[in-house]
């Protein structure tokens, strides 16, 4: 089934059943601080699930354009998109969890819909915890619609729980459908086999709104919000292994580059494809290329693109606005308004293109210094320096640099990298991802949850393990660290057992401001370059661990509550990453303060 086709038969579907078609928003959200994009079909429709009529009555669906980037770093495997279109569909009070999963069951495997047959799906529900139980009510009713028991799993806040978009707002348990994408006959479900099980579909049942102070109260109206993955949709329909090979997405992968010959070139060209149409479409919702909001995300796309390209010897001025030319082809019947704004969205990217390219003449003329100051290596924050302001590729440079008879410090190319992811998914992204970086309790106890967690990690695997990535929302932690081997069970449970020991022994935690050569010299753990100011905070939980860090952190190790891994996977090469969760710890923290040295 084409694109085009599930796109119209998921409107006509839910139009026959009594909901209104409402036009997709801008992806430019407005009357709102607290993201830079729009990441849901729900975020333009917030006052309404909150209770405010809707002018188009109680039920409704659409079509949402959307921009996510937390994950752009995983942009260019099988399923993940910075842009991406969701077919949504909402009952404001009105149908329920009954109503809402019937109805997802029929347009996935009816006949006169999407026809999946029942054997291929699976479905995750909430686990429960303090917050809402146990979400039973679902699991019995995809039960009696006749998925067996085996197919249907439980898994905690951190995965079936939405929302809210921002730090406050309406949010709820959900239930998620999957697509078999295994080798072999379907296994298990998503919480027993999460690998081979692709998410087509999102329930979410919002009864509750997030408040200022962290907790959870019943909202007036029981709202269903749900968004489905067009891309992933079409790829399970058309048996592609890829978002990137449908219909409407391959002829874009296809100008990217022909013929990939290699895993990497394919990555590449996915990437190209992928932040390109990306451009397109933030450029058609009037961004311009800046550094700031969402201007500095769409140059960042971009330039992120344009890197690739040269990564597959593509040098040509002008390769963006092609690609962004066949992107129009393919969507301007479903958004005419790329069409209209054909000749701004070309405009637009050869201008970068060309200032782009004055940056990498810049940044030629600053590798020349700093190969002229050196005799042997190319320091790491140097080479970062290259890549991050003037987009150097560390290939191009290490080619670079090979021609004069130097090397490059790799390893301080990763620390400098690593410690960049930090501060980014800190300021651009987190704003992005709708002002996570909070300091809310829950936030605060889970960002010194992580430090226990890094010290711990260096206890148990050794001192190869350094920081590499974080991202903390009042939910759950995500950890990146660099350790060559997926972790064993023995370990993840000893890493486990020790942060809850340092818990349990209720260290106090305090910090003091020193230089960072004093932060070195005591052994603090952190990057030390020259992105710290002259003095930094270093924070200390007993004599567990000692960290550079901004803070929040609370006072005492135990308010954390009880630590749990939840998850241990591959992050990049050489790089893993953990998925965590906390429970059982006091409404009411205490801040950690300053202390003498
Ligand atoms: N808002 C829900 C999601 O984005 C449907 O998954």
């Amino acid at each position: 089934m084409k694109t085009d086709e599930i796109r119209q038969q998921y409107l006509d579907f839910f139009r026959g059943h009594g909901h209104a078609v409402i036009p997709g928003a801008s992806l430019i959200p407005e009357n709102d601080p607290t993201v830079l994009f729009t990441t849901a079909g729900m975020h333009p429709l917030v006052p309404y699930l909150l209770g405010e009529p809707h002018p188009a009555g109680r039920k409704l669906c659409d079509v949402q354009r959307c921009i996510r980037t937390q994950d752009i770093d995983e942009v260019g495997d099988a399923s993940h998109l910075t842009f991406f279109e969701m077919l949504g569909n909402w009952s404001l009070g009105d149908c329920f969890k009954e109503g809402a999963i019937q109805m997802s069951f029929e347009f996935l495997t009816s006949e006169r819909c999407l026809g999946i047959p029942v054997d291929m799906l699976a479905v995750t529900c909430f686990a429960g915890d303090k917050d809402a139980p146990k979400d039973e009510e679902s699991a019995r009713i995809w039960e009696k619609l006749g998925l067996p028991r085996e197919r249907i799993g439980f898994l905690p806040k951190a995965m079936n729980w939405w929302g809210p978009a921002g730090q406050t707002g309406p949010c709820g348990p959900d239930t998620e459908m999957f697509y078999w994408v295994g080798e072999g006959k379907p296994r298990g479900n998503p919480a027993t086999h999460e690998a081979e099980w692709l998410e087509i579909w999102n329930d979410v049942f919002m009864q509750y709104n997030k408040t200022g102070e962290g907790t959870f109260e019943p909202l007036k109206q029981q709202n269903v919000d749900t968004g489905m993955g067009l891309e992933r949709a079409a790829a399970v329909l058309q048996g592609v292994k890829s978002v990137y090979e449908t219909d409407r997405m391959a002829p874009i992968l296809g100008k990217a580059l022909r013929d990939p010959t290699s895993e990497e070139q394919l990555r590449h060209a996915r990437i190209i494809a992928d932040h390109l149409k990306a451009a397109t479409f933030i450029i058609a919702d009037g961004v311009k290329p800046s550094n700031v909001d969402q201007g500095y995300i769409l140059r960042r796309i971009i330039r992120r693109a344009i890197r690739s390209a040269r990564q597959i010897d593509n040098t040509d001025l002008g390769f963006c606005e092609a690609i962004a030319e066949e992107v129009i082809t393919q969507y301007a019947a479903a958004y005419p308004a790329l069409r209209e704004h054909a000749k701004d969205i070309a405009d637009t990217l050869h201008q970068e293109e060309i200032q782009f390219s004055k940056t990498l003449a810049e940044g030629l003329k600053r590798f020349e210094k700093a190969a002229a100051d050196t005799s042997k290596i190319l320091d790491g924050i140097t080479t970062f320096h290259l890549y991050d302001t003037y987009g150097f590729p560390l290939e191009l440079t290490k080619e670079m640099a090979t021609e004069r008879g130097l090397s490059v410090d790799e390893a301080g190319f990763k620390a400098a990298f690593g410690e960049h992811q930090k501060l980014s998914r800190a300021g651009a992204e987190q704003k992005f991802k709708g002002g996570l970086q909070d300091h809310s309790g829950e936030t605060t106890k889970l960002h010194t949850a992580t430090h226990l967690l890094n010290a711990a990690l260096r206890k148990v695997l050794g001192d190869h393990v350094f920081q590499k990535g974080s991202n903390i929302t009042a939910e759950r932690l995500r950890f990146d660290f660099s350790h060559p081997d997926k972790m064993t069970t023995e370990q993840i449970a000893e890493v486990e057992r020790l942060v809850n020991e340092a818990i349990r022994a209720d260290l106090p935690v305090s910090y003091h401001v020193t230089s960072v050569e004093g932060a070195k010299k005591e052994g603090a753990i952190g990057v030390f370059d020259a992105r710290y100011g002259a003095e930094v905070k270093v924070y200390s939980a007993g004599d567990f661990s000692k960290e550079i860090c901004g803070g929040p952190h609370v006072a005492r190790t135990g308010m954390i509550g009880t630590f749990k891994i939840l998850k241990e996977e591959s992050s990049s090469a050489g790089v893993r990453r953990i998925k965590a969760v906390i429970s059982d710890g006091p409404q009411e923290i205490e801040v950690a303060k300053e202390t003498a040295a």
